[in-house]
């Protein structure tokens, strides 16, 4: 028993390089005696015994602010580092050597019943802030990047971050991302382009029929003009006595 809590102590030394001594963490990490109280409250989960469960757990709460449901399930050597505001849920189930930070809900959306909350693999890590929603697995050695909030299942050895979270690296490698975040085009802009070409062919249209017009008002004059000609024409001749005649 002593070996493994030994085992333990020296395992939060291990990835907390501020914990100096064993009787440091065992007297004042909350993480660690956050999980001690989990396993006293999920024996007497297990056994039926519901109420003293949730009682043991609630008082965990109150002294570490870490409230882990004694319904969840949780494998070897989970560490919770600082702890205050993680939340665990009944249905959760967590692997074997997972770290959790400070403000990590493994909780539920509302809306499933029955496994409600996720199930993380081994060695996985959930940063500060990030909530887990949902009744779906975070694959082995995967990391939840702090502040993410993650909504669907995230494969073995993925790094998920943002709001809500995508997976950014898969097996070491950087996952390509086909938006460009950056030079994304501006709908606006687009649009007034698009009137814009509309505009000038208007503008062509209207010239074409200003022009035609003008054209048809000029050779309307001009046969206006030649009809006048001819008629000025006429009257002169008709005034010229014929040839031959005399008054
Ligand atoms: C995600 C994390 C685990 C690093 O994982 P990793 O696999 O080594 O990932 P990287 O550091 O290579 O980062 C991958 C990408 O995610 C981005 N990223 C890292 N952490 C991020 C975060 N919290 N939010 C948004 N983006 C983040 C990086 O900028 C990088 O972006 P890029 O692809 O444009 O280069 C780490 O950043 C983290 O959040 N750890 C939690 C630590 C914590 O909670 N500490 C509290 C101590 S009190």
């Amino acid at each position: 028993m002593f070996d493994k809590l030994k085992a333990e102590l020296d395992l939060i030394m291990e990835r907390d390089p501020a914990a100096r001594s064993r009787l440091e963490v065992y007297f004042l990490y909350s993480g660690f005696k956050a999980i001690r109280s989990y396993r006293r409250a999920h024996w007497f989960y297990q056994h039926d015994m519901k109420l003293i469960a949730r009682y043991i757990s609630q008082r965990a709460r109150h002294k570490t602010g870490i409230e882990i449901h004694p319904g969840a399930t949780i494998g070897k050597n989970l560490f919770i580092d600082h702890g205050m505001g993680v939340v665990i849920g009944e249905t959760t189930e967590i692997g074997d050597n997972c770290t959790l930070y400070q403000g990590v809900t493994l909780g539920g959306t509302g809306k499933d019943t029955g496994k409600r909350h996720p199930t993380l693999g081994n060695n996985v890590l959930v940063g500060s802030g990030a909530k887990v929603l949902g009744p779906f697995r975070v694959g082995d050695n995967s990391r939840i990047a702090s502040g993410a909030v993650v909504l669907a299942e995230v494969p073995d050895n993925a790094t998920a971050v943002g709001v809500p979270a995508r997976i950014v690296r898969l097996n070491g490698k950087k996952v390509v991302d086909d938006l460009d975040q950056i030079h994304v085009s501006d709908p606006v802009a687009q649009e007034m382009c698009r009137m814009q070409l509309e505009l000038d062919s208007m503008w062509k249209v209207v010239n074409e029929l200003t022009r035609e017009l003008k054209t048809a008002e000029n050779s309307a004059e001009d046969e206006s003009e030649e009809a006048e000609d001819t008629e000025e024409m006429k009257d002169i001749q008709e005034s010229v006595p014929k040839g031959g005649e005399r008054n």
